[in-house]
């Protein structure tokens, strides 16, 4: 199929190794221009994804109407935050094409999903045409060829089983479901949990503590994703507690290694000066708590989280205040 894949970072230039491996037709989207250019020259993106040449078969460009041109499928994998403005510049360009959304995050100004924004965004949109692809697929492990397993959500059974069956292989085996909701919440909501994780292995509170993160933060997860119309199903699925077991575990998480660095005692604002990649549960976390209160939810832990990144309230105490809140039923 011909795929435009929009965003040439660790997770967008991964896919496009992978869709080229399988006999796809690549375009792939860069919106910085050097960034675009040197990866087009030198066939590497060292940046992204070091360690894996770009075949030449895989088009590379900066821009954009370029890169979607004659596409049958156009995939989004930017940060959250500027996924509004992309959109906008091809509104009218994706026509019956299939959007599939590899972002995990929520917008922190409005507060929606990425199936929301497609709809708000591109002209004549079906949402029958979109679909999310979520789960435990830390890019550099899924471009080293390793066994991976995700979930595709659309509301058409049609368009999911397509990428399905077009995605799929020895490598990546794909699932589906008709539950964005659910699908998206998950992928966005792992990511707080994550920072919370990080921030439990950088204060070196242990297994147990690490364990129970775990368990209450998929609690809350669940809440939320429910309230908003998710199905608990989903939680205990791919994208629920498979992506969370990877995040909270992995060195190379990108927000679990953001929270260890805070919990060590650097400032956020230090941390991401350094950082060239996005790590989204940072501006998720407040878009969260902000929908959870919306949706008069209880989320404790994402509480902890945003009150240690944004409050200057010191990780101790966050801790302090989560141990020592009201006891409850387990739920
Ligand atoms: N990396 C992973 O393992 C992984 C796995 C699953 C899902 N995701 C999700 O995929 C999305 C992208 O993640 P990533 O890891 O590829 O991020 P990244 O930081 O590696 O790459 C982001 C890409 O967006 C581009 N970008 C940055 N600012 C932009 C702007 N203003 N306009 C247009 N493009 C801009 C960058 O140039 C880059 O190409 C995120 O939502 C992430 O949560 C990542």
């Amino acid at each position: 199929m011909r795929i435009a894949i929009l965003g040439g970072g660790n997770w967008g230039t991964t896919l496009a190794l992978l869709l080229n491996k399988s006999g796809h037709q690549i375009r792939l989207w860069e919106f910085d221009e050097p960034q675009a250019e040197l990866v087009a020259q030198t066939r590497k993106n060292e940046r992204y994804l070091p360690g894996y040449p770009i075949p030449e078969a895989i088009f590379v460009t900066s821009q954009i109407h370029d890169a979607m041109q004659g596409a049958e499928i156009c995939i989004l994998a930017i940060p959250t935050q500027v996924c509004r403005s992309v959109l906008k510049s091809i509104n009218k360009l994706t026509g019956r094409m299939i959007v599939l959304s590899l972002i995990k995050g929520i917008e922190q100004s409005s507060l929606h999903r990425v199936s929301e924004i497609c709809q708000e965004e591109l002209e004549d949109f079906d949402l029958k045409n979109y679909c999310t692809l979520s789960g435990p697929t830390i890019a550099p492990e899924v471009a080293s060829g390793l066994p991976t397993s995700a979930v595709v959500a659309s509301k058409s059974p049609e368009t999911a089983e397509l990428i399905q069956k077009a995605f799929s292989t020895s490598a990546m085996r794909l699932y589906t479901s008709e539950d964005i909701v659910g699908v998206e919440m998950a992928g966005a909501l792992k990511n707080v949990m994550a920072l919370a994780a990080g921030i439990s292995d950088g204060m070196q509170l242990g297994y147990n503590t690490k364990g129970a993160l775990l368990t209450r933060g998929l609690a809350e997860i669940s809440r939320l994703g429910e309230a908003l119309g998710g199905k608990r199903q989903t939680f205990s699925g791919l994208s629920g507690i498979g992506d969370l077991i990877t995040t909270c575990t992995s060195p190379v998480s990108r927000n679990r290694t953001v929270g260890e660095r805070i919990g060590r005692g650097e400032t956020l604002q230090q941390i991401l000066n350094e950082m060239v990649m996005v790590a989204e549960g940072v501006w998720t976390a407040r878009a969260a708590r902000e929908l959870a209160k919306q949706n008069n939810v209880n989320v404790p832990i994402t509480d902890a989280v945003c009150q240690v990144l944004f409050e200057g309230v010191p990780q101790k105490s966050a801790l302090n205040n989560l141990m020592t809140r009201d006891l409850k039923v387990e739920d």
